[in-house]
């Protein structure tokens, strides 16, 4: 028979295969906190001078996020580069450009939607971020959207879905369907970086932001011309 403590090592590794699946945030916040937010300023006031790793000394500013606290839809990316590093405001680079016309492109305004980063300092050269400082920053993220509450989300590149939804598969196998993360649904498109990189990803990613808008039209009992 199997000791209690193989019970639960076989229950974990049952939930994480589950997670892996259907991933939820619950997995980055399991940690008892001393207290909990009660709002965005609040939560900003918190966690803005944090240095639970190295890029809490390297920073300029602390990226935070933008936008309509109340937001049905998020969008999340990967970390500030240098213009966001500068500015303290996510996505205001020449991909933050190109994402305000894709959500324009869906009838969306920066105001409508709320807008962060899965890291919130910027990584040195803007190189991938490391899994310690995912693994430190993913908390402040899930209290964001514990906070915001949106039905939806839109993860931004292959770095911020892989990092969410814990996984190593290619940014092609994970868009087109919705995960269950943190009581919203995540679709995954490309990065704005991306498409500027290879416009010819365009399409795809038209497809993708029609999928979201379309689903959360129905969801909402409206008719959708997307
Ligand atoms: N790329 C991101 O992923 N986030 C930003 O805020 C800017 C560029």
């Amino acid at each position: 028979m199997a000791t209690p403590d193989e019970t639960s090592l076989v229950a974990a590794q049952a939930l994480r295969q589950i997670l892996q699946v259907e991933p939820t945030m619950e997995m980055f916040d399991d940690k008892p906190r001393a207290k909990r937010a009660g709002s965005l300023d609040e939560l900003y006031e918190m966690i803005h001078t944090c240095t639970k790793c190295s890029l809490g000394h390297s920073r300029t500013k602390f990226v935070f996020g933008v936008g309509n606290p109340h937001a049905h839809i998020m969008f999340i990316g990967e970390a500030p580069g240098r213009d966001e590093d500068l500015s303290g405001i996510p996505f205001v680079g020449r991909a933050g450009q190109l994402l305000d016309k894709m959500l324009a492109a869906i009838d969306l305004k920066r105001d409508d939607v709320y807008i962060a980063n899965v890291l919130k300092c910027r990584p040195p050269e803007n190189r991938d971020p490391l899994p310690e400082e995912s693994d430190s920053c993913l908390p402040h993220l899930a209290e964001q959207i514990r906070l915001i509450g949106p039905k939806y989300i839109c993860s931004v590149g292959r770095i911020a879905a892989q990092i969410l939804l814990d996984t190593k598969t290619p940014l092609g196998k994970m868009r087109g369907r919705f995960y269950d993360v943190c009581g919203a649904k995540m679709l995954v498109t490309f990065h704005p970086a991306a498409l500027l990189r290879n416009p010819n990803f365009k399409k795809d990613a038209w497809e993708d932001l029609k999928l979201l808008r379309r689903t959360y039209d129905q969801s909402m009992g409206q008719k959708s011309r997307f």
